[in-house]
């Protein structure tokens, strides 16, 4: 019986020794696919630094934008190295080319300043030659960026499934006003999204009705975004070898950026939100997230006080935060140190509810001195001030010239203008910031260079009327 039960047990022993290491094998297996499935990376570069190319060298990319959130990315896209063509109508071209034009004759600065270091060629896009001409683009391009109204890419018969059939590996990317839903069809400009993504609805004073902000989340914003999903599609790519779709909607862009305000619809809840000053005020919150003027969007309390010469000068005003690590430097500072022990005063909880007279007090302080001097005394003791610093003055900032991220470029039409370069650094991959192109200015180049038409096929093209609105008139007459 023993024997037998030795046996039994040698026997198990065994076969938990074989699965075990099956399973090791299996593990093994799994991490080889694992490593194979990633990229294989080269040998670091020995070249210096910045000296190896740019980031997205040999990434080509039709861009059939517009105004300003399709412009906004591909423009980040070509400083950091893709080739760029933008398709553009002839005769007309980007819409912006002309709108606010400031210089006669010259393409204005909306245009210049989102369209940088791409190339420009004219294409009909509904003319039955054009139609070929952007086939053959389709096929020699990575991604496909577009932003028109819904559904105008597939009335020019670039459908997903035609581009795909032409070019499985194409990214398609697009910036639409709307998600899937009931407003899908909607056509959006900036200030739509930030009212329909929650920015206007909690920007402004209580008191007043929403705001919609300067800064460009809707457009810009969103731009940015697509950026960011086509350089991670680019790089799905490498493993998959095939292209998708990718969809930035104005609305999600702009919610993305107000999210702080949907986690304070959550908080409300749970009661008050404290570090609004409308608490401390004694005024009861609603049901939904209100405006909040210049309160901080954090934990730590701020506001925008007045600065010495604010009376004349609509910027004289500076952004204090009350940090709580820095509170006693702050009482000292503005000679308030019986603040530091008063309980009224000497925690964050009390505070709360005396913000706007510890905010008024402060401001004594502040109108007596410049933005500057505010910034220069407060930055010796580690507390966080902001500035209201004008267009003026950030155009004329040395630091960002230093740093490329304003950058003066000269145009052949209207002379040397301002432009913002890349505001994000690589430090192996430098901004190439170049001026914008002409309407049409590549349209040969592409052509013979890009899409290896020869002499003969190119003068056909141009006779056809597919490229200019000039030879489509005489066509017609
Ligand atoms: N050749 C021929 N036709 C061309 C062309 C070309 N090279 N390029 C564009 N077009 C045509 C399109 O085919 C379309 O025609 P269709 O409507 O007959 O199909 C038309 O020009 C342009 O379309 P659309 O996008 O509707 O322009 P719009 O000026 O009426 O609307 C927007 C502008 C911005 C409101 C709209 O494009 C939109 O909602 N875009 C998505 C959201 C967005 O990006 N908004 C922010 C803009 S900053």
């Amino acid at each position: 019986m023993a024997t037998r039960k030795k046996a039994a047990k040698a026997k198990s022993k065994a076969s938990a020794k074989k699965s075990t290491k099956k399973v090791v094998k299996l593990r093994a297996k799994k991490t080889a696919a694992k490593s194979a499935s990633r990229i294989a990376a080269p040998r670091p570069s020995a070249k210096p630094w910045g000296e190896a190319g740019r980031a997205l060298d040999g990434v080509r990319i039709l861009d059939f934008t517009h105004v300003q959130s399709g412009p906004t990315c591909t423009q980040l896209l070509a400083y950091m190295g893709a080739d760029v063509i933008k398709v553009e109508r002839p005769g007309i071209g980007d819409i912006t080319r002309g709108q606010l034009r400031d210089v006669k004759g010259a393409d204005s600065l909306y245009f210049t300043m989102l369209n940088g270091s791409k190339r420009s060629i004219t294409i009909d896009s509904k003319h039955p030659k054009g139609k070929d001409v952007l086939d053959r683009l389709v096929k020699q391009c990575d991604v496909l960026v577009e932003n028109f109204a819904p559904g105008a890419l597939d009335r020019m018969g670039l459908t997903w499934e035609h581009i795909h059939k032409l070019n499985p590996r194409m990214i398609v990317a697009s910036v639409k006003g709307f998600g899937p839903g009931p407003y899908e069809d909607c056509k959006v400009y900036e200030n739509v999204a930030q009212c329909a993504g929650g920015a206007a609805s909690t920007t402004g004073f209580r008191e007043g009705p929403p705001l919609v902000t300067g800064a460009q989340i809707g457009d810009s914003g969103t731009g940015l975004h697509l950026a960011l999903g086509i350089v991670a599609a680019l790089y799905q790519r490498s493993r998959t070898g095939r292209g998708q779709k990718v969809l930035c909607a104005m609305q999600d862009g702009v919610l993305n950026l107000a999210r702080v305000k949907l986690r304070d619809q959550q908080r409300l809840k749970h009661g008050p939100l404290t570090e609004y000053s409308q608490y401390g005020e004694g005024v009861p919150f609603g049901a939904a997230t209100p405006r909040a003027g210049n309160d901080s969007g954090g934990g730590q309390p701020g506001w925008i006080l007045k600065c010495k010469g604010w009376e004349s000068d609509p910027d004289a005003y500076i952004y204090f935060i009350t940090q709580a690590p820095v509170w006693g430097a702050i009482c000292d500072l503005i000679g308030k140190p019986e603040w530091k022990t008063d309980p009224d005063f000497a925690t964050p909880p009390a505070r709360l509810p005396r913000l706007k007279h510890i905010f008024a007090t402060i401001e004594q302080w502040t109108m007596a001195r410049t933005k500057f001097e505010v910034m220069e005394t407060c930055n010796k003791y580690d507390i966080p001030v902001g500035p209201i610093l004008s267009m003026k003055e950030l155009a004329e900032e040395r630091s960002l010239r230093e740093t490329g991220t304003v950058v003066e470029v000269d145009h052949p039409t209207r002379g040397p203008y301002l432009t913002v370069g890349n505001p994000i650094k690589l430090s192996d991959s430098p901004a190439d910031v170049r001026r914008s192109p002409l309407l049409g200015e590549h349209t040969d180049e592409v052509l013979r260079d890009v899409l290896r038409y020869s002499d003969k096929e190119i003068a056909d093209i141009k006779a056809s009327g597919a490229l200019s609105a000039a030879d489509k008139k005489a066509e017609a007459a």
